[in-house]
Parts: C-alpha cells; structure tokens; sequence
C-alpha cells in the first residue's frame, strides 16, 4: 500500500533493540556447528518453531540459551554487521542499541570479546552504510545491584564507545528501587539514562523509573495507561515511551494487536514511538512492526509520521544531527 511505501522511505530511528534479540536461527545454526556446541533443536526450522512464548520469562530462556553461541569476536561482529545491513535496509538511519554485558561475562566472554567485534561492524556501516549508531549498556534486573556496579566498572575502557545505560530482563519482582545506586553512579559518569518498566510491571515501576532512577526515556511504559495521574505525568514532560507492538503480542502482554494502545498513548499526546526490541524472536524488525499497525489498527498517515517523527526527537542525538531528519 502507498502507507507502507511512506512507511518504508522515511528515515527512521530505532531507540529500543537488543542486539542479542537480532541473533536469526540461520546464525545460531551456523556458529553452533562454528563452536561444536549441541544445540537442544534438529534443525533450522525446530529454532523458528519454539519461538512461541506465554510471557516474558517464557522468551528470556531461549533469548540466554541462544546467545550462548556467541563466543568470539567474530561472532559479535556478524550479529551487529547482520543488524545494521536490516536497517540500511528498512531506511533507519540512526538506532541506539541495547547489548547485555552480563549474559556474556557470566559466561567468561570478557568485554574485550564483544566490544571490539561490536565496533568493528559500527565502523564499518557508518563509513559503508551511512548508518548511525549509540550503545546502550543494559544491566540484567534478575541479577543483584552490586553485580551491575561490577559489569558498569568493567566496560570503564569502553566508555567512550557507550551513551547511555538500561535495566532489561525480568520485570516482575525486580523493581527500578533496586537499582538506584548504579544509576545514580552512571549518571555522575555522563551517561544517558533508559529504563524497561510498565512491560509486565505495573505503572509503579514506571514512576520509579523516573522518580529513582531519572531516566531520560522508558522503555515499552504501555502499562503506564493504568494510571491516569502518570499518563498526565509523561504528556507533560513529554516522557519518551520506546513502544515495541510485536513484542507485546508475542510475550502476551496483549492478546491481540487490535488491542494495542500506542495510537491512544500517541493520541493523548504521549511521545511514542515504534520499536523492534528482539525482531528474530517477536518475528519482524522495525518496518514490519509498522505494517502489523497498519493492518490491524488502521494506521493513518498522520499517525505514522508524528511516530516516526518521535523516534528522532527522543533519541539521544545532538539537536543539530536530530534536525537533519525532523
Ligand atoms: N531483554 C530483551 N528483550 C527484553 C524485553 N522485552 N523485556 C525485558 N528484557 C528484555
Ligand atoms: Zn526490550
């Protein structure tokens, strides 16, 4: 349709992706057999096929399992290189991507492992692709404040490579208080602040998430419509709200894309915006989370410009860089 053509050509950002979440089967498949590990599936086919999930933990199982492949350089170069060719070719031209430091020190591949094959893919596709990159560092809320202290001092030598750090994994009992003494620590280090809450969590997560954490953006926030008092909160501060429809149809946080609010959050005059967060597991990267929204909520044309004139003005990008694109 013509929406979808508009939807295709416009620059876009993308400011909530996991890296790990980009891992496709095919290259699972491949660095498995690279690495002589026994994956628990028969074939390429069998991956896509457990790909069905009842909730968020149901998807952080195979999500762990599944970057378990990753062991070298090389391998974190593939996945960022196989990411960013996705976005030359869906017309994003800046994304801020979230990576996990923890689900690969916890496994004994140290920084000096991923991030170098992480930059060397960056470098790469600004000088070949013209695409524009921001790291986000995302802390594993399952795991305790004081591991997260250690994996912010360990990526120290990577500093200049980072603009922001996250809370990801599972929401539920693992609340924003909980990390306070880190963000607060990452901010006096000039970093950008964003934080997962109000995905599974309730809209308290998310006031905790501003009001302790000060992040500078929440990530997914849908729960937030519960509240009536946060939902006036974030229209006028104009909170960005990082909304990912295909992710919260497949971890069921609805039942139905017909269901999903970010055309009511957005015509309340919240900052939303579109987003991919896992497109290998949620099955589709940022273009096709718009087309589920155009064919299931009726999408107007006004609506997809306003989102994807959000996804710019709510990155971390200088004004100057950010005018460019507005
Ligand atoms: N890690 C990767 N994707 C996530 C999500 N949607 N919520 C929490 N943690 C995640
Ligand atoms: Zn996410």
């Amino acid at each position: 349709s013509k929406l979808k053509q508009l939807i295709q050509q416009l620059p876009k950002a993308e400011l909530h992706l996991h890296i790990e979440g980009t891992l496709e089967p095919e290259l699972m498949w491949r660095l498995a057999q690279k690495h002589n590990i026994t994956l628990p599936f028969a074939s390429v086919e069998a991956i896509q096929d457990a790909y069905q999930f009842n909730n968020l933990q149901s998807f952080l199982d195979l999500y762990y399992q599944g970057a378990d492949v990753l062991r070298d350089e090389d391998d974190f170069f593939e996945l960022m290189w196989a990411y960013l060719g996705k976005c030359h070719e869906q017309n994003i031209v800046h994304t801020e991507i979230m990576f996990d430091p923890q689900t690969h020190t916890q496994r004994g591949i140290t920084y000096d492992v991923f991030m170098p094959g992480f930059a060397r893919a960056i470098d790469k596709a600004k000088t070949e692709l013209g695409v524009s990159v921001y790291l986000i560092l995302s802390f594993l809320r399952h795991l305790s404040e004081d591991n997260a202290i250690e994996t912010l001092q360990q990526a120290q030598p990577y500093y200049s490579m980072i603009t922001a750090v996250g809370l990801d994994s599972a929401e539920l009992h693992n609340p924003p208080s909980k990390f306070q003494g880190v963000f607060a620590q990452a901010a006096l280090l000039g970093f950008k602040l964003v934080a997962h809450a109000g995905e599974e969590g309730p809209p308290e997560y998310v006031w905790e998430a501003i009001n302790l954490l000060k992040v500078d953006r929440v990530d997914h926030g849908v729960r937030s419509i519960e509240d009536p008092k946060l939902m006036a909160y974030l229209k006028q501060h104009q909170v960005p709200l990082t909304v990912c429809p295909l992710s919260n149809l497949k971890l069921c946080v609805i039942d139905d894309m017909r269901e999903h609010n970010i055309v009511e959050l957005l015509n309340d005059g919240l900052r939303v915006m579109v987003n991919s967060d896992d497109p290998s597991y949620f099955g589709g990267y940022l273009n096709e989370n718009f087309y589920a929204l155009v064919d299931k909520l009726d999408l107007t044309e006004e609506d997809t410009v306003a989102l994807i004139s959000n996804s710019i003005s709510a990155s971390f990008l200088p004004d100057n860089d950010k005018q460019e694109w507005l």
